[in-house]
């Protein structure tokens, strides 16, 4: 099987494809990402040379850029994890979002289509359906409310690939995962940025109240929801993805201090996010139903493993920090 993987070198990109080469033996995998800041070939640095693995720097945007790269190689599969991922950033420039995460997201269908790929995979977020109040899930059938420039990309991405799907009878499946935690992730997003932080004897920035609930997955636990979408979900199926995990953000930070030993002390309330969701929750009774699938990692011992990876992975982290990560792929890949 050949498989197109994008923005693999991302945080969750980066999981999946450690993920795949290690259980399916079958894939033969290549990774297009454009490196954006957030991109960092080191969370591949222990697949670089593996024979069923290639890298190609590529932007999913650039129709010309991805004609090569689908002309080159038959895929059997595309799955699409490239975007542009900050809330944050979002809210202080939101035509990159649109690049990538719409534009992107069209390109890659065209192509899918053009080359008569039979299988599409849209990695999406909960983050799609807006904010929950204080009880409630979201389900597959709740109505898209995005209410930030980031969200509101990917909800265009998966409205595309629904007319895709019933326009030209494309086989696609999206999946909507909530917030994920674990290894290689940016240390510009809540777990990360703490617990890095809280090392460096920084202060924790924590938004408005605090009070804001996210519903917290293991990486690795999205990763075998990916792969079994891509292999066995509907077509023009969505599929939910979640922990039932729900922290609200002060008490998580809490959790952080005491796992690293660091005092409360270094908490800062900090000025609130502006259209900050309150809420997320994720029913995932159809992906356990219809796929079989059900989370791993409980999440005491997920957060302890991602903090004990965090310490053990000082140097990956102080080059992410410092900007010296891009220095690497320039040397190894000579990009
Ligand atoms: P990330 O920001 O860590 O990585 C994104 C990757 O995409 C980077 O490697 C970047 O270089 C690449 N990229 C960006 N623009 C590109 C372009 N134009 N062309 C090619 N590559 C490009 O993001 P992540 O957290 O790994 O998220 C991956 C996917 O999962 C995204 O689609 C995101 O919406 C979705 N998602 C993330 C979470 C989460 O908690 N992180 C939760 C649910 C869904
Ligand atoms: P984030 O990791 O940016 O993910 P998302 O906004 O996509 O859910 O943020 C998770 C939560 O943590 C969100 O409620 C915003 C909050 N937050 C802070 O309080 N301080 C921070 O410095 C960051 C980055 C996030």
């Amino acid at each position: 099987m050949n498989l197109l993987v994008t923005g693999g070198a991302g945080f969750i990109g980066s999981n999946f494809i450690h993920h795949v080469l290690r259980d399916h033996p079958q894939v033969n995998l290549v990774n297009v990402d454009a490196l954006t800041y957030c991109g960092n070939l080191e969370n591949l640095a222990a697949v670089k040379d593996h024979p069923r693995y290639r890298f190609i720097k590529a932007d999913i945007a650039d129709p010309e850029a991805m004609e090569r790269i689908f002309a080159e190689t038959r895929f059997d599969a595309v799955a699409n994890f490239a975007a542009e991922t900050h809330v944050d950033r979002s809210i202080t420039g939101p035509a990159v979002f649109l690049h990538t995460n719409v534009l992107g997201t069209q390109v890659l269908l065209d192509l899918t289509m053009k080359h008569r790929v039979p299988r599409f995979l849209q990695i999406s977020t909960d983050e799609v359906y807006g904010s929950l109040p204080e009880t409630g899930a979201f389900t597959e059938s709740t109505p898209l409310a995005p209410n930030s420039p980031y969200s509101s990309s990917k909800a265009g991405a998966d409205l595309l690939v629904r007319a895709y799907v019933h326009t030209y009878g494309l086989d696609a499946v999206i999946t909507r995962c909530s917030n994920n935690y674990g290894p290689f992730q940016f240390p510009e997003k809540l777990i990360p940025l703490m617990i890095t932080n809280a090392l460096e004897g920084r202060p924790l920035p924590v938004y408005g109240d605090g009070l804001n609930v996210r519903d917290w997955l293991h990486v690795e636990d999205h990763c075998r929801a990916a792969w079994l979408a891509l292999e066995k979900g509907g077509r023009g199926d969505v599929y939910n993805v979640g922990g039932s995990n729900e922290w609200n953000n002060l008490a998580l930070v809490k959790e952080l201090l005491r796992l690293l030993g660091k005092p409360e002390t270094l908490i800062t309330f900090v000025k609130d996010r502006p259209g900050h969701d309150r809420r997320y929750a994720i029913d995932a009774a159809k992906i356990s139903r219809d796929l079989g699938w059900h989370p791993t990692y409980d999440f005491s011992s997920g957060l302890k493993t991602t903090v004990d990876w965090y310490l053990a992975n000082e140097s990956w982290w102080r080059r992410v920090k410092s900007g010296e990560y891009q220095k690497y792929y320039q040397e190894q890949y000579r990009l």
